[in-house]
């Protein structure tokens, strides 16, 4: 822990490299990949205006992949190989947020809850904002493979700008899947999406 004084002596882009080197049992971390715009995330005193569902604690994606440029993988760690992007555990957040407990209030209050559910090992319940029908399926893997590692923004919009995470394309309306893959010379077989 010899980065630990650099750390909590606050955390400039040095100071996150040294926690995405501490907490980081991930492969992915190592990646290279182009980084964000640099992005600072603004002060939000009022959260009710914000579009997109409320969660249980503010997340900032603004804030993470923005400001400290963290890459996507980092927790949605299995967009790559699976349908599912995966969602980070408390734990992978915990492995900067031991020691990073905020610079203002309102950060304090909101690492705060995250603490708690980890201190009473409850998972967070985040509300999901992308969802399609039963009868409709999405892999992600074989859009990233085809579309490249940075290809979220095509479906989910700037999200490193996104203090709280909206819908920016209708995923359940499915002239939008089918128009991409007219364009793209993709299979619109029904069988391929619906089984
Ligand atoms: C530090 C971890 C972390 C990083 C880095 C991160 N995310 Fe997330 N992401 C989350 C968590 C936690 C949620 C669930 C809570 C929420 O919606 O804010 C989420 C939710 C999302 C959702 C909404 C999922 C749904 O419910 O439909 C999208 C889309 C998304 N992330 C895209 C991205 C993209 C694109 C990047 C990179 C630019 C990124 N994320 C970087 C942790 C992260
Ligand atoms: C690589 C390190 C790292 C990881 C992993 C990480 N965070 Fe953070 N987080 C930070 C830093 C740095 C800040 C900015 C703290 C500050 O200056 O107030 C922050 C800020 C926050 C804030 C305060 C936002 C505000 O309102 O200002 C919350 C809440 C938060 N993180 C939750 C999470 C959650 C939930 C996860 C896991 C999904 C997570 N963090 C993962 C480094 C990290
Ligand atoms: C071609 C469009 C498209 C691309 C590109 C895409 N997504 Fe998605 N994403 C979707 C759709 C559609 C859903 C809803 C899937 C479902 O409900 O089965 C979704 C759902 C999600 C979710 C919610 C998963 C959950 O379990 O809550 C996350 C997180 C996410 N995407 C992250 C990403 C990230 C990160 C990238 C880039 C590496 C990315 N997506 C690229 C269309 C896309
Ligand atoms: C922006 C472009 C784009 C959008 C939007 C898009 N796709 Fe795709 N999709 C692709 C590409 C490119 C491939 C080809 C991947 C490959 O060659 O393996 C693909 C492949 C697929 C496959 C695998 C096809 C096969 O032959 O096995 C499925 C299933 C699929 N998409 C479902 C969806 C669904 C469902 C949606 C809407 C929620 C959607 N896609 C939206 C570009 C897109
Ligand atoms: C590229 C993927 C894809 C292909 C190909 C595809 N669909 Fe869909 N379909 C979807 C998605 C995504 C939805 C919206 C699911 C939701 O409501 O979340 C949908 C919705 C539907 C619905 C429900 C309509 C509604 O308004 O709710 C029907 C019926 C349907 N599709 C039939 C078909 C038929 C028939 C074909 C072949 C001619 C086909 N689909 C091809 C992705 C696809």
């Amino acid at each position: 822990m010899r980065t630990l004084a650099f750390v909590l002596g606050g955390v400039g882009a040095g100071g996150l490299a040294a926690l995405l080197a501490l907490g980081s049992p991930m492969p992915q971390a190592q990646q290279a990949q182009p980084v964000a715009d640099s992005i600072a995330a603004p002060a939000i005193s009022d959260t009710g205006s914000l579009k997109g569902p409320r969660q249980p604690l503010f997340f900032r994606h603004d804030i993470h992949a923005g400001q400290f440029k963290m890459q996507c993988q980092y927790c949605h760690y299995s967009v790559e190989a699976s349908s599912e992007p995966g969602i980070p555990t408390t734990q992978t957040c915990m492995g900067c947020h031991l020691v990073v407990a905020g610079s203002d209030s309102s950060s304090r209050l909101e690492i705060g809850k995250l603490r708690q559910a980890w201190n009473e090992k409850k998972p967070i319940e985040w509300v999901r904002v992308h969802f399609l029908a039963r009868h409709a399926h999405f892999p992600h893997q074989r859009h990233i493979k085809a579309m490249g590692p940075n290809a979220c923004s095509t479906c989910h919009g700037d999200v490193a700008r996104m203090p709280q995470v909206f819908k920016v394309n209708n995923v359940n309306n499915m002239g939008f899947c089918i128009s991409c893959h007219v364009e793209r010379k993709v299979s619109r077989d029904c069988t391929v999406c619906h089984y």
